[in-house]
């Protein structure tokens, strides 16, 4: 699990993906870290990844996600978590938003979640200052926390096919702060001091993912 607890809203489009007929689409699987806790709920949620099973992933579908190769108009929800920060800068027009959309069907919807960047310092900035650090290391594979407003001011209008709704909560998972540690600590990924003032915050003060935010996209009937 990712985010929790995640919204009625969300819950109860899962709900109708549950059905023998539903499909549920997750865009940047991953190793299912949103996505199998989603069993539970009667959902077979089919994951998509750029890396296969053999990298660690549960993608069924191996394949980018800036063009999903799945048919438009299938899906009752397609969710996107912790994925949208990390593509935007390859296309800072989010045009891939508008081939998601075209996934759902009538009546369905699609979910994005993210972590809200915290304003100020403790436990939430550091898991903030902790991203920032991972994406100056990864450009290439990761972007910085993106607030919901920054969302909402150049990506929610509302379209002729659907509607942005958005919601904020406290994410009451806590992250792994030893496993964070070791990360800093190890040889790898040390680079100069930053690692290291990162590393003594977290003991001194703590990590939190702090709030989280989600955008729920609904397509309107034909
Ligand atoms: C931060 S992980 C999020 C995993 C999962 N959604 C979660 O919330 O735990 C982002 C995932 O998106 C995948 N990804 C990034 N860019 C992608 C792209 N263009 N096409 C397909 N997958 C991509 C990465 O391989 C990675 O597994």
């Amino acid at each position: 699990m990712s985010f929790s607890p995640l919204p009625n809203l969300f819950l109860e489009y899962l709900e109708r993906a549950g059905g023998p007929t539903g499909r549920l689409l997750d865009l940047g699987c991953g190793d299912g870290s949103f996505f199998l806790p989603l069993l539970h709920s009667g959902v077979r949620p089919v994951g998509i990844d750029r890396r296969g099973p053999a990298a660690g992933t549960v993608a069924a579908v191996v394949g980018d996600v800036h063009q999903p190769p799945v048919l438009r108009g299938s899906q009752d929800v397609v969710v996107a978590a912790n994925l949208f920060r990390h593509i935007i800068s390859d296309d800072p027009l989010a045009r891939f938003l508008d081939q998601w959309q075209q996934l759902v069907k009538p009546h369905g919807a699609l979910f994005l979640f993210e972590d809200e960047p915290a304003r100020g310092p403790g436990p939430a900035g550091n898991y903030r200052d902790l991203q920032s650090f991972l994406c100056r290391l990864m450009p290439e594979a990761r972007g910085p926390l993106l607030a919901r407003s920054e969302f909402e001011n150049s990506f929610g209008a509302p379209a002729s096919a659907g509607c942005w709704e958005f919601g904020t909560c406290k994410n009451e998972l806590a992250p792994d702060r030893d496993a964070v540690r070791r990360m800093l600590e190890g040889g790898g990924l040390t680079s100069g001091g930053e690692a290291a003032r990162l590393s003594r915050a977290i003991e001194q003060e703590g990590l939190a993912y702090g709030d989280f935010w989600w955008a729920c996209w609904r397509r309107n009937a034909e």
